[in-house]
């Protein structure tokens, strides 16, 4: 990742850039069929999902947007055949020792969230060492899910929750929504203002169940490795254009009794 100013010169006159969000979701589905179109293996399609990924976090980064989160690999995905399971695992370790001086340079803070403990052992020493040397980056959050699944996740925060009130170290009535998002693997980070998802899937797939009660969802065909600074700026673009309510009423004057 090399620094970068702006694009603004390519970018729709129609993008408000007061008024982006600041914690950007990403489901990034369709990397196995952008490659099976093209008569290439699937895993070309994660090699260049990767590129896409990169981009976008260069994108968010260059417009001043707060946190990226990216669903790189789901709980389920270890149902895949071995080999692409295993293709995905190296892939991660070695963009990260790839990317992780520049990382550092342009101010990623890199954070992964999910289960790691099953990963393979390198992948996790790698892990371990990105987020300790970005922890003080703050020009981005960039938070990568990877044997990740939001129902483990709250079932998780329960039980570490529970343990902290039969330690006597947390009273049940003082429990509220905010505990919860702070025993989250997310608790550094506000919830998402909006959720893209590539390749015309209409689900959550376990990802965020919790963080995206208010969030805008934007869904589009486009496969991952295809979904480009144009279509990234059509997101953001409906994005803007949504009357964000929040289950209240807008242009309505709140009354008080
Ligand atoms: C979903 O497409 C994609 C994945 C399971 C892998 C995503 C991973 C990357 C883009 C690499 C990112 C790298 C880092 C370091 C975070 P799919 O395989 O489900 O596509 P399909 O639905 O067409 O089969």
């Amino acid at each position: 990742m090399t620094a970068q100013l702006v694009s603004t010169t390519s970018t729709s006159i129609d993008l408000d850039f007061k008024k982006l969000p600041q914690h950007v979701a990403i489901i990034m589905d369709g990397n196995g069929r952008w490659a099976q179109q093209r008569g290439l293996p699937r895993l070309e399609g994660h090699r260049q999902g990767a590129n896409t990924l990169k981009e976008i976090l260069r994108t968010c980064k260059n417009w001043g947007i707060n946190t990226l989160t990216a669903y790189a690999f789901s709980t389920e995905n270890w149902g895949r055949p071995l080999t692409e399971v295993g293709f995905l695992m190296n892939l991660f370790e070695r963009l990260l020792r790839k990317e992780l001086q520049e990382m550092r340079e342009e101010g990623v803070r890199i954070r992964f969230i999910g289960d790691l403990s099953p990963l393979p052992s390198s992948l996790q020493q790698e892990i371990r060492y990105s987020m300790a040397k970005t922890r003080h980056n703050q020009t981005i959050n960039f938070n990568v899910a990877i044997n990740y699944g939001s129902r483990k996740e709250i079932v998780k925060a329960c039980r570490d929750i529970a343990e902290k009130v039969a330690l006597g170290e947390l009273s049940p009535d003082t429990i509220d929504e905010n505990t919860i998002s702070q025993y989250l693997y997310t608790s550094a980070n506000p919830d998402p203002d909006l959720l893209i998802r590539t390749s015309g899937e209409m689900r959550l797939s376990n990802f965020l169940l919790w963080q995206l009660a208010y969030t805008e969802m934007y869904v589009t065909d486009t496969f991952w490795p295809d979904f480009d600074l144009q279509q990234f700026e059509k997101a953001i673009i409906s994005y803007q254009k949504r009357d964000r309510r929040f289950g209240k009423i807008t242009a309505m004057p709140t009354l008080s009794f």
